[in-house]
């Protein structure tokens, strides 16, 4: 066979590899089908209340009746011992500022600022006899502070999806709906105002990646290969940082930067020193082993509580004032009281589901923008895997496909959600059950390691 054709035949196995995933993934009941979890909205089928959502809400979203928490920790009785566990609305403001204060020896980089940025680890053309080192990550010359521009992103992630957004795609409820043209319920792209991203990795999470070989896509294979569990430490964390460009009388209001065309990560030569807001901050720590997932906002954004309504037991009421708890942390940490109270709680996810098992549903409304009703970050996440396809050519090859489908009326791929779906990662039809995908421990990130000695993946700023 000639290369040609076995590329060729690679990618057509990919793409019956994708599709099989999707038709598995979407071979489980949705939550729209559930009976008694419909709105009672006609034509928006897709829309079953979840929890702490609201399709009405203003920029702080409407206040929440007791039963659209699902969460079991938001009447507290007795103590609290562990915050993330018992009080995670408290552990989320908490950790936002210790991240946000300034770093050691700074006045205007945060804590998170100084950790390595994903690019500085999943590098271009990478060569294991050269692993990344913290410090090259972190001070080094080469250090970059990577700003994607997630219009680029995004586009390459459907693109290198298996065709989720082509019409060979199956959908979850209702073909004859799906694509043909229906009203999207909203404008995403009006939630997503010309957005940059960047991520972060901690010492602890930087750590792991590298001493495990998991920086490159062999080494992910090969861990496959060796059963090996990828399972990071218990102090791991990573941050995802959504920044939009903002004019000079907005800087009081946010953290802000500037870029300049040294710390773009994009090829591009035609940019300029950009002034930037920190429009979205999102975190996951590994206090537990499902990690926590933590969504900020700037009170700008323009779908803030529009899809979502916050859900905050601890910081901002839902007319919108700070707690005096929340103004003494910020104080703690060394934080201006008028900027910091600009930012908002969307909520924090520490499971699946809440204790009668209805979804617990958690989106941003900029990095979930399309799907912020269905995300779940958890069940998202679980699906980052490494699988015996994985050929890292294209992001996600290979790999669970990172939406599960389409709801009826809604043409944007969603989010999967609820409990993990233990048929996505074993087949269970045959005897002895056969292992089909390894969990990446909810890190999407490592689909963004390249090929040893390529920069083919879509996540990486080419020629960096
Ligand atoms: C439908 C899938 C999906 C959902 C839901 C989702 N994410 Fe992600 N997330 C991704 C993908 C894909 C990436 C990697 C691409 C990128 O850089 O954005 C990612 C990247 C991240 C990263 C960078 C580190 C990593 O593991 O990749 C963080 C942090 C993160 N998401 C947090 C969250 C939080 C918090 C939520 C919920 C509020 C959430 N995500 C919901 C798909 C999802």
């Amino acid at each position: 066979m000639s290369r040609n054709n076995v590329k060729h035949c690679l990618v057509v196995l990919i793409l019956i590899a994708e599709l099989l995933s999707v038709l598995i993934a979407t071979g489980s009941p949705q939550p729209a089908t559930k009976s008694g979890l419909q709105t009672k909205q006609a034509g928006e089928p897709q829309i079953w209340r979840p929890c702490g959502s609201s399709v009405a809400g203003g920029p702080e979203g409407p206040p929440m009746a007791a039963d659209d928490v699902c969460t079991s920790y938001s009447k507290l009785r007795g103590p609290i011992t562990d915050a993330a566990v018992q009080d995670p609305d408290r552990y989320a403001w908490q950790t936002f500022c210790e991240l946000n204060q300034p770093a050691p020896g700074k006045t205007r980089e945060r804590v998170w600022q100084a950790w390595a940025n994903q690019f500085d680890v999943y590098v271009s053309r990478p060569d294991p006899k050269h692993p990344p080192t913290w410090e090259g990550a972190t001070t080094g010359a080469s250090r970059r502070e990577h700003f994607e521009n997630r219009v680029e992103l995004v586009a390459a992630l459907r693109a290198m999806q298996g065709g989720q957004d082509s019409s060979t795609t199956t959908s979850t409820t209702d073909t004859s709906t799906t694509h043909s043209g229906p009203t999207p319920r909203y404008d995403a792209d009006e939630c997503d105002p010309n957005t940059y991203q960047q991520i972060f990795f901690n010492r602890p999470q930087f750590d792991y990646i590298v001493d495990n070989h998991l920086w490159y896509v062999e080494g992910q294979i090969a861990a496959f290969d060796a059963r090996k569990t990828i399972d990071f430490p218990t102090d791991a964390m990573v941050v995802k940082a959504l920044w939009r460009p903002i004019s000079e009388a907005e800087k009081p209001k946010y953290l802000w930067t500037v870029a300049n065309e040294n710390t773009q990560g994009s090829s591009s030569t035609s940019l300029k020193p950009q002034l930037f807001g920190l429009a979205s901050f999102l975190f996951i720590s590994k206090i537990i082993p499902t990690w926590t997932w933590a969504s900020f906002e700037h009170l700008d954004n323009p779908c803030l509580g529009r899809q979502e309504a916050p859900q905050d037991n601890f910081g901002v009421s839902t007319t919108g004032q700070p707690s005096e708890a929340l103004l003494a942390m910020f104080r703690k940490f060394h934080l201006d009281t008028a900027l910091w109270s600009h930012y908002r709680l969307g909520g924090i996810q520490t499971s699946y589901t809440d204790t009668t098992g209805r979804p617990i549903i958690l989106g941003n409304s900029i990095a979930e923008a399309g799907f912020q009703t269905t995300s779940s970050c958890t069940n998202c996440h679980g699906r980052s895997t490494v699988g015996p396809l994985t050929t890292g050519k294209f992001f996600g090859a290979g790999r669970l496909p990172i939406f599960s489908g389409f709801y009826a009326g809604n043409f944007r791929p969603q989010s999967a959600n609820g409990a993990a779906d233990p048929s996505l990662y074993t087949d269970y039809s045959t005897s002895p059950p056969a292992r089909k995908y390894q969990q990446l421990d909810f890190q999407w990130s490592l689909a963004c390691a390249n090929n040893t000695g390529s920069d083919s993946n879509p996540c990486s700023p080419k020629g960096k």
